[in-house]
Formats: C-alpha cells, structure tokens, sequence
C-alpha cells in the first residue's frame, strides 16, 4: 500500500487540467452493455474504479476493443450474453458495479448482481433501485447475498415511478431506472430523479444510441422506450468534484491556479460557498473562432484565494445544492478560517471519518450528529494520517498540502479509485508530494 509524503506549505500555483468524470464514466460504460455496436467513450479517466468496472463489463461480456488507441479513449462492445452475474468480488471493490443492473435487465431481461453493502461513508442501501425495477414489471428476489431481477414474459412496461428517499433521491438509482425505462413498453416518468450532471450525461449517451429521454437534469425525467439502440461516440463531461478538489486547493495554500476543462456550470453551489470564504473563481476568455459557443460545463477559470479565509455555513444536499463528495475537502480549509464554520451532512449522516484524522494534525473540529463545527486554528501541524475513503484521503491531501512540517497520508489507494496521478499533478503546480511504499513510510516515520 503506498503513502503520500507531503511536504507542507508551499503555495499551489500553475495549470491544471480537470480530467473526465469518474462518476460520469461509470454508468456510461455501463451503458454499452445495453447494445450490440460499439459504444466509444472519450475522455475517461484512468482510475482504478475504472479498470474495475472495465473488470465487470468482461466478465459480462462486453469487451474494451480498442487496444493501442489513445490513452483516455475507450471503445465498449458487448458481444456476449452468456453471463449476466456480477459477482461479490469486483462489485464489493467498487460500489458503482450496481450500476450493471439497469442496463443488463434491460437488454436481456435478467441479471444477478452482488449486493453491494455499506462502506465506509454510510449503509448505502438499493431499495430505490428495485422499487423502480418493480415498478416496471420486473421481479425481484435474492439469493446468497446477491440480488436476482428477471423482466416480466411480455418484457418490461413502461410506468409512473416516485424515486424519492429519505436522503433525497438516487443518482446510480435514477441511472438504472432511466436505462431499463430506454427499452421498456411505453412512456415511463421517474418522478424525484436525480438532478446530477452525470444523469444528464448519461441521458445524453442513451440519446445517442437512440433512447428517447427528455427532462434529464430536473426532478421528472420521460422515457418513451424504444425496441432497441444502437452504438455511439461520447465524450465524458469534466469532472466536478475534481474540479472543486483542486479549487479547494488553490484556496488551502492561498494559491493562484488556472483550472481547463472546468465544469463551472455544474459548480454553482460550490463556488458560491468557495467565494464566501474568500476564494475567487474567474472565468478566463479565450480567444475562440467564430460561430463557437462556449461551452458551460468546459471553461478556463483562474482560482486565486486571498490570505484571510472566512467561515461559512454550509449544507450538503442533492444537486444543485453544495455536494457530498466536496464535503470533507471544504472541512480541511474551514479548519484555518478566521472563526466558526458549520457543516451539515444531510446525504450520508455519517460520512465524518476525516474528523478524528484532522484532529491529529492541530484542527478544533466538534461534531453533534449530521453537524460539524469547524473552530478555525492559525496552523495545521503535518502528522502520519490514514485515508479512509475515497474523498477523506483528498480532505487529508488538502490538510497536508497546508500544514507545517511533513505530512504521511497512509492508504492512497482510496484516493487512486478517483484521482488520476494526483501527486504527480499537484507537484507539477508546485506541491511537494511523493508517493512511496508503506514499508518506506515506516522507515521515514522512525527516523522522522
Ligand atoms: C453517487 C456517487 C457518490 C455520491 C452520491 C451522492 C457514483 C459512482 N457515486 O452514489 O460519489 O456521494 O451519489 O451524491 O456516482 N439511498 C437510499 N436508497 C437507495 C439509494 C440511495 O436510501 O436505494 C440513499 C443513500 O443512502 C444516500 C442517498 O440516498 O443517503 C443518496 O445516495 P445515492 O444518490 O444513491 O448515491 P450513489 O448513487 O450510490
């Protein structure tokens, strides 16, 4: 297992470029699963969450064909169908193997997929999911921990389905009931759908391949199933938790970055807390040839943050509202604000695991529940600390990047499922961060 060793301090400045969406990417690939043409993607990450997923979908027979081609290019075909079991050894590696069931349900009318189980940040439950499968005819039953849904004799029918929880709605839950829907009988109406962008793009993908889907991007999406779709060629929108992670940095070290490819529009409610601390998001006009529209999930914004950082209030909610997964990095540079910050986690209740590791490097953090208190320090001190998901490694990379003396993040490989060469990345813009073995740390650690 490797380790990140931050030397703290230093101020972030230079270019970045915020790569394709990893949660985006997911279910689209998914979605090749639902053809028997090709379906080429552009633009994906490499990421081990990734190379997981592309794990599932050759078990499941749909194959990545494109060997040699360029790097971040995939091109999916699903040539198979003997085998519609996602097993508990992948799926428990990546949460998102979940979303295999719509799209194999859909094309072949039966599936077996692994229950996914809790993780680190909650119990993450799928009766979303299957009240959507049930509602459009299918049945649904388990055996040995894995989840068996079988299409009804006549194929499943279209049908009026309420998708809303306790937690608000479902986002991979809205992906697989929008791609069963695409080739169901008739007209579908998910009500309370996902808002998120990486609903929207994968709207766009299933339009691609010849769904008829309007509405996705607001609560009431419509389906009017088709036979059948065929093949298409996407490219992945950016990244936008990425995209704030490394805003949020920029802000931590009071440092001045220029941000490509950045989703802005998807960013609103993240940007309008960054901007109440004190971080300023400019987009950056380039000269563009004429007859082009710019496009709002693809801007060139410059991220520049003042010395003081101000506390604010902030509530996680579904999109548009400020997100779950920037959670734990806003927490990192709240904790050197000048006052009391409040943080609300109304989407996983629980997800608070970076606390008791910021806490070990100098942080004033009280927790109630859902809410946190953030107390900010004039300084964080660097300290050995352990990642315990994905997003809380990033808060910890954050903290590091911050803090006085020498941090040693354990555990990156939580931070790998969803960054893309991360050290390599921040050391490009001036960070001081390698990665080294376990083994190494443990020497640095002693003689540290
Ligand atoms: C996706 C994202 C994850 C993000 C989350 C919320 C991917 C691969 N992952 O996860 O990074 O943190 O959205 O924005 O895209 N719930 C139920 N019943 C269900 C499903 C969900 O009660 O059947 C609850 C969950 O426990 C949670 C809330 O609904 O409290 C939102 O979860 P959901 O949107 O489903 O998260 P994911 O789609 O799994």
């Amino acid at each position: 297992m490797d380790v990140f060793v931050i030397e703290g301090g230093r101020r972030l400045a230079g270019r970045l470029r915020v790569n394709g969406s990893k949660n985006a990417a997911l279910p689209l690939m998914a979605a090749a699963l639902m053809s028997d043409q090709p379906v080429v993607l552009r633009d994906v990450p490499d990421l081990a969450d990734i190379r997981n997923m592309l794990r599932l979908l050759a078990e499941l027979g749909c194959h990545k064909t494109n060997e040699g081609g360029a790097r971040d290019v995939m091109c999916l075909h699903a040539t198979e169908r003997s085998n519609s079991h996602a097993r508990y050894d992948i799926v428990r590696t990546m949460r998102a193997g979940i979303c295999v069931l719509g799209p194999l349900l859909a094309r072949r009318g039966y599936c077996r997929v692994s229950m996914p189980g809790g993780c680190a940040i909650g119990d993450r439950p799928i009766d979303l999911h299957l009240r959507g499968m049930r509602a459009l005819g299918a049945e649904v039953s388990m055996e040995s921990g894995d989840i068996i849904v079988k299409a009804p004799p006549g194929g499943l029918k279209g049908a009026t389905i309420f998708l809303g929880g306790t937690f608000g709605s479902t986002v991979l839950g809205t992906a697989n009931v929008m791609c069963a829907a695409a080739v169901a009988q008739g007209k579908t109406i998910i009500e309370s759908a996902a808002c998120e962008p990486e609903v929207t793009d994968l709207a766009s993908l299933l339009t691609k391949m010849g769904a008829k889907i309007s509405g996705a991007g607001s609560p009431r999406i419509i389906v009017e199933g088709v036979a059948q779709l065929g093949g298409a060629d996407h490219t992945v929108i950016p990244d936008r938790i990425e995209a704030g992670t490394f805003m949020m940095a920029a802000g931590i070290t009071n440092g001045d970055l220029i941000l490509e490819n950045c989703p802005t529009d998807a960013l609103l409610s993240t940007i309008d807390r960054l901007n109440a601390v004190g971080v300023e998001i400019e987009p950056i006009e380039i000269l563009r040839p004429a007859g082009f529209t710019a496009d709002p999930l693809r801007q060139v914004v410059r991220v520049t943050c003042g010395r003081v950082i101000k506390p604010v209030e902030v509530t996680t909610q579904p999109h548009p509202g400020f997100p779950t997964d920037l959670q734990a990095q806003l927490m990192a540079l709240l904790t050197l604000a000048d006052g009391n910050s409040v943080i609300t986690e109304r989407i996983f209740p629980e997800r608070f695991l970076h606390v008791a590791e910021l806490l070990r490097m100098g942080a004033k953090i009280f927790r109630q529940g859902p809410t946190v208190i953030v107390s900010g320090v004039r300084q964080l001190t660097g300290a050995p600390v352990m990642a315990s998901d994905l997003r809380a490694s990033a808060c910890l990379v954050l903290a590091g990047l911050a803090a006085e003396g020498t941090t040693l993040v354990n555990r990156v490989y939580h931070l790998d499922r969803g960054y893309e060469r991360m050290e390599h990345r921040l050391a490009d813009v001036g960070a001081r961060i390698t990665r080294i073995s376990e083994k190494d740390a443990g020497v640095a650690e002693a003689s540290g």
